[in-house]
């Protein structure tokens, strides 16, 4: 599972409950965060180079947990691997599409996500008569990746309610969060919007797009698989409080060793 950082945990969380007999390995790119303020070319620069490290585990597969990454580099990188690569796209999409009610999907999404416009044209593949209305959200990352965002916190309250009150103009019924750092956010979000919009958690998509694929694939890990399986999480960089963000995330403590990797050595 990759992320630029830890939002991607939002989506390892989906998969402790839905693939619980595999083994994970996660990198978070801590060192180059923010992915979303960069362009499109050197997002797909840094993420060749997390796909080269990922692909020393032997792994089956790849979860693209990072919006940013997803629509900046996919489908156009998946060619280039003989394993699958997940991005959070099409599953939010779809989940998006199939909740609207009034056709009206709301997008919170990092800049390099909204200037994709990959969203708006995946969703009206579904169903070309659905609007999605994108909000750019640059001040979200940072925020969450410093512990901040929870209900009660009066500064992340202000950006959160300036950056949805387009969004409620629009009367959007389905709001789709964009990269997977938002989940952290929902209790906010949640307390604004109130409870007649849906939210798509893309972490959460993604991760039920894996349990699909992997069983398609016929590749799960055999009933004589360890009961415990490995967990193991490498950041490029250790951040101050990480593990105490991850388990924020995680909603549990991390359950495998922490590394560090020095992702330019990969390529
Ligand atoms: N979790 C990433 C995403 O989904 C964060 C983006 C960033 O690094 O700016 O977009």
């Amino acid at each position: 599972v990759f992320d630029s950082g830890l939002g991607g945990l939002t989506a390892v969380r989906a998969l402790d409950a839905l693939l619980p007999g595999e083994e994970l390995v996660f990198f978070g790119d801590t060192a180059r965060l923010p992915y979303g303020t960069r362009s499109h070319g050197t997002i797909r620069k840094y993420l060749r180079q997390d796909i080269a490290f990922l692909r020393t585990f032997d792994i089956k597969m790849l979860v693209v947990a990072c919006g940013t990454a997803s629509t900046a580099c996919l489908p156009a990188l998946c060619a280039e691997y003989p394993f699958p690569l997940l991005g959070v796209v099409e599953p939010s999409a779809a989940a998006a599409a199939a909740a609207t009610r009034n056709k009206r999907v709301g997008l919170l999404a990092t800049l390099a996500t909204v200037a994709s416009g990959v969203y708006e044209t995946t969703v009206n593949a579904i169903d070309p008569d659905v609007t999605v209305i994108p909000q750019a959200c640059p001040l979200l990352v940072p925020l969450v990746e410093n512990g901040r965002g929870q209900k009660g916190d009066a500064v992340a309250e202000i950006i959160v309610r300036e950056y949805l009150q387009p969004l409620i103009e629009a009367e959007a019924d389905t709001l789709i969060l964009g990269c997977t750092h938002y989940p952290l956010l929902s209790g906010l979000i949640r307390d604004i919007l109130g409870d007649g919009v849906t939210l798509i958690d893309s972490g959460e998509a993604v991760a039920q797009a894996a349990a699909a694929l992997n069983s398609d694939l016929k590749t799960q890990a055999s009933e004589f698989a360890p009961k415990a399986p490995k967990r193991r999480y490498f950041v490029s960089d250790y951040p101050e409080g990480y593990a105490l963000n991850a388990a924020l995330f995680l909603g549990r403590p991390l359950d495998g060793p922490l590394q560090k990797v020095d992702i330019e050595g990969y390529a």
